[in-house]
C-alpha cells in the first residue's frame, strides 16, 4: 500500500496477556479467587517475559517497523514505593532488543492491570491514584525515558464507562433473576443454576473482601462512576506531566476504545450520546496531547429503541461481535472533527480462527487507514492486536487474535499467514 515512508506498522500486546507470572497484580489475585469469574488463570501466558527476544525478530523479519507493548506496574512497584531496579532492567532490554531490530517501541504505562497495594488503597475511585501513578510515570520516564519517542499513559481510559452501562442493564436482569431464581430456572430449557449462580457472587464478593479490604475492588477494567472516569482522565495529565518534564520530546497521548456508531433512521440521538459519552466529554483532557491512541474494532449501530444486534445474516468474530474492518476508517474521520493532534491506530483487529479472514480484515482496515491519510488526516502508525494468540481477560486463552500462534503446552510460535502480509504493506 502507499503509506508514508515513516509510517509504523507495528503489532501490540499488554503485560499481563503475555508475559506470564504477573504475581502482584489485582488480575493474577482475581484470577486465583476460589469463585472467580476468569475461565482460567493468566498462569505463564505466552513467556514472552523470557521469550521476548524471539517475539520480537519474528515481527521485524515479517517487516513489521514498530511494537507497541506495556510495562507492568505490578512488576516495577510491587510495594507502594519500593520500585524493582530489575524489572526496570527487563524493559530496558525489551526497548533496546527492538531497536536492534529496527523497530520503533510504542510504550503504555497502565494496560488495565494494577498493583494489588493499589486497589487496597481504593484503586481507580481513590484520588490517591492520581498522585500514586504521577510517581510511578516519572520513574519509568526517569529510567527509560532517553529510550523512548512514544508513551501511551493509559490504555482505553473510557474502559470503565463502557462497563458502566453494561453493568447497569446486566444488574437490572439480575435483581429479576434474584426475585424469581427457582422460577426463572423452570422457565428455560437448558439446565440452569440460578441460586447457585448469585450464591457464587456472594462467596467472590468475601474473597475479594479478603485480598483487597473491599468486597467490589475498583481495579481499572471496573465500572467507573463519573468521578472515577475524572480521576482517570486526570492521572493521565499528571502522568503525561511527569514525562515532559524529564524528557518534552517523547510524544504522549492516551488509547480510547471507540466504536464506529451509526445511526439508522431514529437512532440519530442515541448513537450521538453514546459518541458524547465515548469520546467527545474526553477533548478538554486530552486536545492538547501528541496524539491520540484510536482502538477499534467494530459498529455498533442505533435504532429508534436504541442499540441493535449485529445485522440478520452478519459474519460474527469469536468475540460475538460484527466482523466489520470498515468500522476503522469511519472512527479516525470521526475522531478528526474534534482532535486535530497526530493519530495512531494503537489497536485494531480480530479474533478468528481461519487466518484468512484476519488477512481480509486487515487488508480493509488499513485500506481505511490509506485514505484518511491521503484526505491529509495524520495517522502516523497501525498496530494490530495481536501480535500473538493471548490471554483475553476473563475469557482465557480461547479467543485467537494473533498474527503469531502459541502452542499451549510447548510454548512454541508460529507465525501465521497474516504477519507476513502485515509486514508486505509496508512497502
Ligand atoms: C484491549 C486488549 C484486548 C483487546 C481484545 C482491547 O480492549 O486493550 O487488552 O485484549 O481489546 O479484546
Amino acid at each position: 500500500m502507499n503509506f508514508p515512508k515513516d509510517f509504523m506498522i507495528g503489532a501490540a500486546t499488554a503485560a499481563h496477556q503475555v508475559e506470564g507470572n504477573n504475581m502482584h497484580s489485582d488480575y493474577w489475585a482475581q484470577e486465583q479467587l476460589p469463585h472467580t469469574s476468569f475461565a482460567e488463570p493468566s498462569g505463564i501466558a505466552c513467556d514472552h517475559y523470557n521469550r521476548y527476544e524471539e517475539d520480537i525478530r519474528l515481527l521485524a523479519d515479517a517487516g513489521l517497523n514498530a511494537y507497541r507493548f506495556s510495562v507492568e506496574w505490578a512488576r516495577i512497584e510491587p510495594e507502594e514505593g519500593k520500585f524493582d531496579e530489575n524489572e526496570i532492567e527487563h524493559y530496558r532490554k525489551v526497548i533496546a532488543c527492538c531497536r536492534e531490530n529496527g523497530v520503533e517501541p510504542i510504550v503504555t504505562l497502565m494496560h488495565f492491570t494494577s498493583p494489588v497495594w493499589l486497589i487496597r488503597k481504593g484503586g481507580w475511585e481513590a484520588e490517591s491514584t492520581v498522585e500514586d501513578f504521577r510517581r510511578y510515570a516519572a520513574y519509568v520516564a526517569e529510567k527509560l525515558g532517553s529510550e523512548l519517542k512514544y508513551v501511551c499513559t493509559i490504555n482505553e481510559a473510557n474502559m470503565g464507562l463502557q462497563l458502566a452501562a453494561i453493568a447497569k442493564r446486566f444488574r437490572l436482569m439480575a435483581e429479576q433473576a434474584a426475585k424469581s431464581a427457582k422460577s426463572a430456572e423452570g422457565s428455560v430449557q437448558v439446565g440452569m443454576n440460578f441460586e447457585k449462580m448469585m450464591e457464587n457472587m456472594k462467596y467472590a464478593a468475601m474473597e475479594n473482601a479478603e485480598i483487597f479490604g473491599t468486597p467490589q475492588p475498583q481495579v481499572f477494567v471496573s465500572s467507573r462512576t463519573p468521578e472515577g472516569d475524572a480521576l482517570v482522565l486526570r492521572a493521565h495529565r499528571a502522568a503525561k506531566e511527569a514525562v515532559k518534564a524529564l524528557y518534552p520530546e517523547i510524544k504522549v497521548g492516551i488509547t480510547l476504545s471507540l466504536h464506529d456508531l451509526q445511526a439508522l433512521p431514529g437512532g440519530e440521538k442515541f448513537a450521538e450520546d453514546a459518541w458524547e459519552e465515548e469520546f467527545r466529554h474526553y477533548l478538554p483532557y486530552i486536545q492538547d496531547d501528541d496524539f491520540l491512541g484510536v482502538q477499534n474494532y467494530t459498529r455498533t449501530q442505533y435504532g429508534p429503541q436504541g442499540q441493535l444486534p449485529a445485522p440478520e445474516g452478519a459474519e460474527l468474530t469469536q468475540m460475538d461481535y460484527e466482523f466489520y474492518p470498515e468500522a476503522l476508517e469511519h472512527v479516525i474521520r470521526k475522531v478528526r472533527e474534534d482532535f486535530k493532534g497526530d493519530l495512531i491506530v494503537t489497536e485494531n483487529g480480530v479474533a478468528v480462527s481461519d487466518d484468512s479472514r484476519r488477512v481480509e480484515f486487515i487488508r480493509r482496515a488499513l485500506r481505511g487507514v490509506e485514505n484518511c491519510i491521503s484526505d491529509g488526516i495524520p495517522v502516523k502508525g497501525y498496530c494490530y492486536w495481536s501480535l500473538m494468540d493471548n490471554f483475553e481477560w476473563q475469557k482465557g486463552f480461547s479467543m485467537t487474535f494473533g498474527l503469531i500462534a502459541v502452542d499451549r503446552a510447548t510454548q512454541k510460535r508460529t507465525p501465521k499467514e497474516s504477519l507476513a502480509f502485515l509486514g508486505s504493506q509496508r512497502k
